[in-house]
């Protein structure tokens, strides 16, 4: 084997694989194109209408509302369900926004260890974290892979509380035979440029929940009525202030755009998986690493694919498969570390080894739907000569 670039050695590429790369064709080209000469850019336009019918109908759900971000659907979903105290479970392995949305809306958190094959909080570890405060659970799916979401409903139910589904990375994703987004009471994803439906910026929150919805629809334009008076062409030149709110309309042109993505969707996926099927064949048996794992019951959209560096090596294989022109990271800094939830919650680390070795073993490979053979052909040379390397040093 070579000797290895970061040793000086030739790398695998000369020019980089980069890590993220969103999927945008001509048909994205020409949507955004024409919203934008047709001047209705304003939020919740016809082309956000559009998507939504064909978001619901797509995951078999009542409603579907465009927004701006996950982070705004997921505090949405909290405005909407009224929930202003008490405290929601959430996973320690997360990014902060599952944390933020109830917090914005005036409750507390409980950090939650998640189990070490998926990175998704365990419903055993959620049973240990209700108490008397507990109001609601909001399961993430890591890396798109879907959660133990019947599990998770069944503790609710059990327990009186809401399930805020965060479904930020899961867009496509199957669990038990279904699309994801329709098991919980809510569910939010996000259309953030490193997602698999990408909008820049952008998020979605879907439910089968009439009040929840009618609620959200307000608070989403600012705590007016103006959707329903435009809906109904009862328009009296101004809106009554009705609710607290926030400003989560997204704009006709991502509507578009977001519209121009859902027909390709499943295709884009399809291409993830293809990929995840080639790299873990291409580095099945490698000592000292861990590919990724699918339970039998899901199908993960491949939002990531990470393997698991072992044995204290995660940041030396980064740093040589950078060297070999592999963008590669890690990633979450569990919640229990982070300063904001350190100095608010006084956790222990020990309350999660599970999080804390996803988080020392995780390291993130490049994956979108227009990596080539020779990407992935890449990609599994780079990782055999690195941990070839880390594994014989001489
Ligand atoms: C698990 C999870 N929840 C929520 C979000 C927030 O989504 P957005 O960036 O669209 O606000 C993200 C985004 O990366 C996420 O990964």
């Amino acid at each position: 084997m070579k000797e290895s670039a970061v040793k000086n050695g030739h790398p695998v590429r000369e020019k980089k694989l980069s890590l993220n790369n969103p999927y945008f064709d001509v048909a994205d080209e020409e949507a955004v194109r024409d919203t934008v000469r047709s001047g209705w850019v304003v939020g919740d336009g016809p082309k956000c209408r559009e998507f939504e019918e064909a978001f619901a109908r797509y995951l078999g759900v009542k409603y579907a509302l465009l927004t701006t971000s996950g982070t705004a659907a997921l505090h949405l979903a909290f405005m909407g369900l009224g929930l202003e105290e008490g405290e929601a479970v959430i996973p320690d392995y997360t990014f902060t926004s599952t944390g933020l949305a109830p917090i914005l809306n005036g409750m507390s958190v409980k950090l939650c260890d998640v189990e070490y094959d998926t990175a998704n909080i365990g419903p055993a570890f959620i049973e240990q974290c209700i108490t008397r405060k507990t109001r609601a659970i909001v399961p993430v799916d890591y890396a798109g892979h879907p959660c133990r979401i019947d599990e998770i409903n069944a503790i609710a139910e059990r327990h009186g509380l809401a399930v805020v589904h965060d479904t930020a990375q899961s867009c496509g994703s199957k669990y038990k035979g279904e699309l994801v987004g329709k098991q919980a009471l809510v569910s939010c994803f996000s259309f953030h440029a490193t997602k698999n439906l990408v909008t820049g910026e952008g998020g979605c929150l879907v439910t089968d929940d009439d009040k929840l919805a009618e609620t959200a629809y307000i608070m989403r334009e600012k705590g007016t009525n103006k959707r329903s008076m435009v809906l109904t062409g009862e328009n009296i030149g101004y809106f009554e202030y009705q609710a607290k709110g926030n400003s989560y309309v997204q704009s006709n042109i991502l509507g578009a755009l977001a519209l121009s993505q859902l027909k390709k969707l499943d295709w884009m996926n399809q291409q993830r998986r293809e990929h995840a099927q080639y790299l873990n064949d291409g580095l099945r048996g490698i000592a000292g690493i861990e590919l990724p794992w699918e339970a039998a019951d899901v199908q993960s959209n491949w939002a990531i694919y990470g393997l698991r560096v072992l044995d204290g090596k995660l940041l030396a294989v980064r740093d040589a498969l950078r060297a070999e022109g592999i963008e590669c990271n890690t990633h979450y800094h569990p919640l229990h570390i982070n300063s904001y939830y350190k100095n608010m919650l006084h956790c222990s680390a020990k309350d999660f080894p599970n999080a804390n070795r996803v988080y020392a073993t995780l390291l993130r490979l490049p994956m979108y739907p227009q990596l080539s053979r020779q990407d992935l052909d890449d990609m599994i040379n780079a990782v055999k000569k690195v941990m070839n390397s880390v594994n014989n040093p001489s």
